[in-house]
């Protein structure tokens, strides 16, 4: 008998998307005699019934097109906004499932779509997720699909950076994607040759950072790349986030609890044009003139490079073999040249960061790269 399985794409886009729902799609429909039916927008779509009939001719094509046909969104299950009231969705969603008799849902997703996920698992709903994200900040996952797009993207921006900043004998700030993680920064910052390397994992000084820049002045090279995360933080900043941090992990009430995330969310707001102000900080400190770009959704936009062609292929076909062998309640996993499946229970609620000793780490002090510590 045929199965029939659900799929969505949801928190932000990146490259990939569409060459893994070919990939679930294709192998389904040729090898596994499912059926599919595509959610729109996300958990939003599910909640609301709103849906996609996809068939092969919908999938012809789609391998190197950006974004998602599906449509995507940062709703949650359990916290949505219909009109203007927050709302638990989650029997809407179990009643579209069962309407549609699903034997699964596939949740194409990052961090955050893997919480989800493991939420409509413990309302009864098979799922099966597949980790994308251009942050890489997924655990149990070698990588996630988008990350290597992106990290082209981000190492051509840093490339081109580089002439114009000889050129003009400037210090140019590159801000790049990667609030909690710095896998982006990091791996565009070492590619593009950058002299400094700001991550959200390895807090800085201000200080360090000129003098770093200072120092590359003093030995005539007159121009300087510094690549940040969008969560890089000072050292001040970062022990400000730990002190709200362990102030909601150990609030008595909903009201405390409350309080510090309000805390914790206006930190995060104010900390928007934290790149800005550090342009403007090393043009006072160095006396060199700086500039700021902000790389942004550029980075999350057009086709996927050849290795997240490959990874979302690979993923998205073994997810199609995983719903046939009834094998739920996971993530396929990125191993080596292979794929497994992992629990979704050891995913959800963690981030991948960057350890302080990773060899990427390493190889950025070896080349004399200042990360601002
Ligand atoms: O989660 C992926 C990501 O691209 C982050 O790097 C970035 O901080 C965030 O999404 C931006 O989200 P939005 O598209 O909602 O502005």
């Amino acid at each position: 008998m045929s199965k029939h399985i659900g799929i969505l794409t949801s928190g932000g886009d990146c490259p990939g998307l569409n060459a893994a729902l070919r990939g679930v799609g294709k192998a389904g429909f040729d090898h596994f005699d499912m059926q599919i039916i595509g959610f729109r927008d996300g958990f939003r779509g599910l909640a609301q019934d709103r849906t996609q009939r996809i068939d092969s001719t919908l999938l012809s094509g789609i391998l190197t097109d950006g974004g998602t046909i599906l449509g995507t969104s940062r709703d949650k299950p359990h916290k949505m906004m219909i009109g203007n009231k927050t709302q638990d969705m989650t029997e809407a969603i179990v009643d579209t499932y069962q309407r549609h008799h699903l034997d699964a849902v596939v949740c194409l997703g990052g961090g955050g779509t893997q919480k989800n996920a493991i939420r409509l698992k413990d309302a009864g709903l098979n799922v099966v997720t597949l980790p994308k994200t251009i942050d890489n900040d997924v655990v149990g996952t070698d990588v996630t699909f988008g990350f290597d797009t992106a990290l082209e993207i981000a190492t051509e921006a840093v490339d081109r950076l580089h002439s114009t900043a000889t050129s003009h004998h400037r210090i140019i700030v590159v801000e790049v994607m990667g609030h909690r993680a710095g896998w982006l920064g990091l791996g565009a910052g070492i590619a593009g040759g950058a002299d400094v390397i700001l991550i959200p994992e390895i807090p800085y000084t201000i200080d360090n950072v000129a003098e770093a820049i200072k120092d590359r002045a003093r030995k005539g090279k007159r121009f300087s790349i510094v690549t940040v995360a969008e969560g890089a933080m000072t050292t001040d900043q970062a022990k400000t986030v730990a002190e709200l941090v362990e102030k909601k992990d150990n609030a008595q009430t909903k009201a405390e609890k409350k309080e510090a995330s309000a805390e914790l969310d206006l930190f995060h707001e104010q900390h928007v044009d934290h790149t800005l102000h550090l342009t403007q900080r090393l043009e006072e400190l160095t006396g060199i003139e700086s500039r700021l770009t902000i790389l942004g959704h550029l980075q999350r936009g057009g086709t996927p490079s050849a290795a997240d062609r490959l990874l979302a292929t690979r993923l998205g076909t073994a997810c199609a073999q995983l719903l046939d062998q009834g094998v739920f309640g996971v993530m396929v996993a990125a191993r080596g040249d292979s794929s497994m499946p992992v629990p979704l229970e050891d995913v959800a609620g963690q981030t991948k960061l960057v350890p302080s000793d990773h060899p990427w780490v390493q190889s950025a002090r070896l080349v004399g790269t200042c990360l601002g510590d």
